[in-house]
């Protein structure tokens, strides 16, 4: 079965899919650490955003290897591990702006229909369900509010050391939520299909039960 869970920034997604994949034995694919990557790299070769071509170039020799964990997935760029580095402030910061180019998106979707086709994956991003797995069986949108979701991005970067105030984190996260669902390609968007949790308010276990609930309802029934 494959399983798709879309929704903003914070809503918890990656958390709950890490679970559940270990506890339903599935594989986890975090697409937004390849779009992460991609800024990484472009960050490196000191590309800019704008010059498509040069991008497509460079995306079209990118090595980007996903290998699968058992509490996550690592993640390599032309042979580094780069699994640490995408999660720095920097790459948070523009890692929106990169994954709206058309030419990023197209390269980053082919490979991850290509990772999807392997079995029993349980996927997390923006465009799982509408774009990249259409026909996965269970499509979940995971939200929260802003308020809740900057909550608990503020002390996370604080558990590691960052010194920034909720405040800014809350403008971040609005920030965010406007270019992902705005932006013309794959805007972030409930499939028509997709069952909405909200996870405002819930403990990680209590939203674990929700969506095991679901997928074995799913399961059920097919
Ligand atoms: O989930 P995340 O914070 O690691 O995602 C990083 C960025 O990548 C975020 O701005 C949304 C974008 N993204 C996307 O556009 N499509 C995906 N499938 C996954 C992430």
């Amino acid at each position: 079965m494959r399983i798709a869970i879309d929704g903003p920034a914070g809503a918890g997604k990656s958390t709950v899919a890490k679970i559940l994949a270990q506890k339903l034995g599935y594989t986890y694919l975090d697409t937004g650490a390849m779009y992460r990557a991609v800024t990484v790299l472009l960050l490196k070769e000191g590309l800019s955003f704008t010059d498509e071509e040069k991008i497509k170039k460079l995306l079209q020799v990118m090595d980007l290897k996903i290998i699968p964990e058992k509490d996550g997935q690592k993640i390599y760029l032309n042979g580094q591990d780069i699994t640490e580095v995408i999660r720095t402030p920097r790459v948070s910061e523009l890692v929106a702006k990169v994954s709206a180019l058309p030419v990023v998106r197209e390269h980053l979707t082919k490979l991850q229909r290509e990772y999807v086709t392997r079995g029993e994956i349980i996927a997390d991003g923006r465009d799982m369900g509408t774009v990249v797995m259409p026909e996965a069986e269970v499509k979940i949108f995971l939200t929260a509010s802003p308020e809740e979701r900057a909550r608990r991005r503020y002390q996370e970067l604080k558990a590691k050391g960052f010194a920034v105030s909720y405040e800014e984190v809350l403008k971040e996260v609005l920030k965010r939520d406007e270019v992902d669902t705005t932006r013309k390609v794959s805007p972030l968007k409930q499939a028509p299909d997709a069952i909405l949790v909200d996870t405002t308010g819930l403990s990680i276990e209590q939203v674990v039960d929700t969506l095991l609930r679901i997928i074995r309802g799913k399961r059920n029934v097919l």
